[in-house]
């Protein structure tokens, strides 16, 4: 994709709509770079793009005739998003913000959060207020709207163990619809809206459920290091929080600093037979028994052992301190990271016989 032509900024055509509502004043804006809203720093541009900060502008947003047929396009953080050129249709960001307690008893605060807050700053937030859960998901990139469609994870907590439910308007009628936690499908790093549901809802409320009282998750053995590293013997939320921010600056590049959307593969869940014949060949292979039976195999591990770490081909690589993660050094396009990914998928496919997946949304 080039994108000659097209300012960085976006081309000032911005159409006011103004129905008889006098509150509905929502600006569309034409041929917008997306650079600025895609962590991966990727050159793309919308073809429509309009900034969200209350339900009601949105449902007035999916009823407007000029953009019913249009392609919708979501974006919180634009953490989790490869973009592959022109979006021919029209990109709604999330912007919907506040936290709000709607609920306490001895033992849990409920909190209300909108879509569009930043996810590390809401974590903070609640370690401000004394609560805990969340701390071990500290300085993931994106917002809290984002946060359930691929049930967040990391240093050993997911995000639909402090999950309560999450409104929703669904884009076909605009109506606002409710989702709890069994409704959701939690699954690892999926939902209900990466797969039945896939998009037809646009998240605009989360409600968590957090701990009054701290109950520490220190399971994952590099916090316990960092922890001891600091000869912290008091544990406390905003101590694992900060070990949890010194592993993830130490290990995964920033993206203001080096594009990358985190985690590009998914870590492939394979049946124990095919575990028993990749572990006879690689008796080093690290895993993690599912519940299920099942056994997760760290892809940053296959895709080290395949020989791309910090490789880089063009503009694009593979970071040196963590395989699982693309990066974009430098005026990378869309389907260059593609292409790496292809790679790296069919070298793991031919050394270990085993299909790693993307995590990250390409459009
Ligand atoms: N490993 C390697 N080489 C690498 C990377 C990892 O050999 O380049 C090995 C490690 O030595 C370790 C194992 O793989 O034995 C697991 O590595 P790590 O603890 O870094 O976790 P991960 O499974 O690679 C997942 C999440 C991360 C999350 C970490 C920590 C996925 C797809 N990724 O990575 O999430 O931060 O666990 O909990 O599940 C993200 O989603 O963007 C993300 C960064």
């Amino acid at each position: 994709m080039t994108n000659q032509g097209i300012s960085h900024y976006p081309t000032i055509f911005a159409t006011f709509i103004q129905k008889t509502d006098a509150h509905y004043r929502m600006q569309v804006q034409e041929n917008v770079s997306l650079k600025p809203y895609n962590s991966f720093g990727i050159e793309a541009d919308a073809k429509y793009f309009a900034e969200v900060t209350s339900v009601a502008d949105l449902q007035k947003l999916l009823k407007d005739s000029r953009y019913l047929d249009a392609t919708k396009l979501i974006l919180g953080g634009g953490s989790n998003v490869l973009m592959t050129g022109h979006f021919d249709g029209i990109v709604i960001k999330m912007n919907i913000k506040g936290i709000e307690e709607i609920r306490k008893d001895e033992a849990h605060t409920w909190l209300r959060i909108g879509a569009g807050e930043n996810w590390h700053q809401f974590v903070l937030n609640t370690i401000d207020r004394g609560l805990s859960g969340v701390e071990n998901l500290s300085l993931i990139p994106g917002t809290v709207g984002a946060a359930p469609m691929q049930n967040i994870g990391a240093y050993g907590v997911e995000l639909c163990e402090v999950f309560e439910k999450l409104e929703a308007v669904e884009i076909s009628s605009g109506k606002v619809e409710h989702f709890d936690h069994d409704t959701c499908h939690f699954g690892y790093r999926e939902s209900i809206f990466k797969k039945e549901l896939k998009g037809r809802h646009i998240i605009t409320h989360v409600t968590l459920r957090l701990n009054n009282q701290p109950s520490f998750n220190t399971s994952y053995g590099a916090i316990k290091q960092v922890l001891e590293e600091r000869n912290i013997t008091e544990l406390s939320t905003r101590a694992i929080s900060d070990a949890v921010i010194h592993i993830r600056q130490s290990k995964l590049p920033d993206p203001r600093v080096i594009g990358n959307a985190g985690s590009f593969f998914k870590n492939p869940v394979i049946s124990i037979e095919e575990f028993n014949r990749l572990q006879a060949a690689f008796p080093e292979v690290p895993h993690y028994p599912q519940s299920d039976g099942t056994i997760k195999v760290p892809a940053g591990w296959l895709i080290e052992q395949a020989g791309w770490k910090g490789k880089r081909v063009g503009h694009t690589g593979v970071h040196d301190r963590q395989a699982l993660v693309l990066v974009n050094h430098g005026g990378a396009q869309g389907h260059e990271v593609v292409e790496l990914a292809k790679s790296i998928q069919a070298s793991v496919k031919e050394k270990f016989g085993i299909g790693i997946r993307p995590e990250v949304n390409i459009i």
